[in-house]
């Protein structure tokens, strides 16, 4: 089903590797053009020149007002119309107990997850309005904005927000046609998983495996899971669809998986 995206132009941030590299990507075989937005300045470059002239890196650090509004102002210079944003940037930032958290190390995570994404969006969002075709914002949220457990605390904190922001937007931005929702996947083999499960950013093959046995769909993730959801929300498919979180993590957050308990035992209806 190509062609989902024909003619129109996506905003990536993040999109140098991982789930940004690979909806940058999607976003070209259906048919659009995309703004690759990173701090990855070699990994950017090498994923844009990839993609022909139906891709652009823009130097870009989420932390920084300037960089992002000039990466939003990038697709319009170069294609005038911006369709679709990734707000997806992220880095793991601060772990361990709350007790021993430098602020300092909080406050920079903060910087890219939550101050990040918040700017996305309002660039994003200012060039949409201003070329008047609507358009749909995704901010990338995480499992562990859902449930407790699944992430470092200023992570899920973050993460949260990132869910918060997309349905406070919506009820904004669906006046000027422009949809707002929150992605949350689980565990997704790229190179920010791999670091964390092997030590090793470039193993994600061996990350990947260690998914597959831990997910309740018994199969491997791969950032294409991820991809395939924003696409959807990007494109007709998802058009009446804004404010939303949508988990993609094989039902973990809803216990899937959990319930082998409850099926083996005989049935009960009354005592
Ligand atoms: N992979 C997973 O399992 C998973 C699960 C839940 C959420 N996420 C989220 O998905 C997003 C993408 O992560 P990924 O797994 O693809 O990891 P990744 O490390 O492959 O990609 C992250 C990208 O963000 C870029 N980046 C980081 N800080 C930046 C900044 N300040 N400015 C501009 N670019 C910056 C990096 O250079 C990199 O290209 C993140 O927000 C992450 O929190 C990932």
């Amino acid at each position: 089903m190509a062609g989902r995206f024909e003619g129109k132009v996506a905003l990536v941030t993040g999109g140098a590797s991982g789930l940004g590299e690979e909806t940058a990507r999607l976003a070209v075989a259906e048919g659009g053009k995309v703004v690759i937005a990173d701090y990855g300045v070699e990994r950017g470059e090498a994923v844009a020149k990839s993609l022909g002239d139906k891709a652009i890196f823009v130097k870009c650090d989420v932390t920084i007002e300037s960089d992002i509004a000039a990466a939003a102002d990038a697709a319009i210079a170069k294609w005038g119309r911006l369709d679709g944003c990734f707000a997806n940037a992220g880095i793991v930032g601060i772990s361990g107990p709350i007790a021993a958290t430098p602020l300092e190390d909080f406050d920079k995570t903060m910087a890219v997850l939550v101050r990040g994404v918040f700017a996305t969006y309002k660039h994003a969002s200012r060039v949409m309005i201003a070329a008047g075709n609507g358009g749909c914002i995704v901010g990338t949220a995480s499992v562990a904005g859902v449930m407790g457990g699944l992430g470092p605390h200023a992570y899920a904190m973050a993460k949260a927000g990132v869910i918060g922001l997309a349905r406070s937007a919506a009820s904004e931005l669906a006046g000027h046609r422009i949809r707002s929702n929150s992605i949350a996947p689980g565990s997704i083999p790229t190179g920010m998983t791999a670091h964390v499960i092997t030590g090793n950013p470039d193993d994600v093959e061996k990350a990947a495996e260690r998914m597959a046995t831990m997910s309740p769909l018994k199969r491997a993730p791969h950032a294409s899971d991820i991809a395939e959801t924003v696409m959807f929300l990007w494109s007709d498919g998802g058009s009446y669809i804004t404010g939303q979180n949508i988990t993609v993590d094989a039902g973990l957050t809803m216990g899937a998986g959990m319930s082998a308990t409850w099926n083996d035992v005989r049935m009960v209806v009354a005592r």
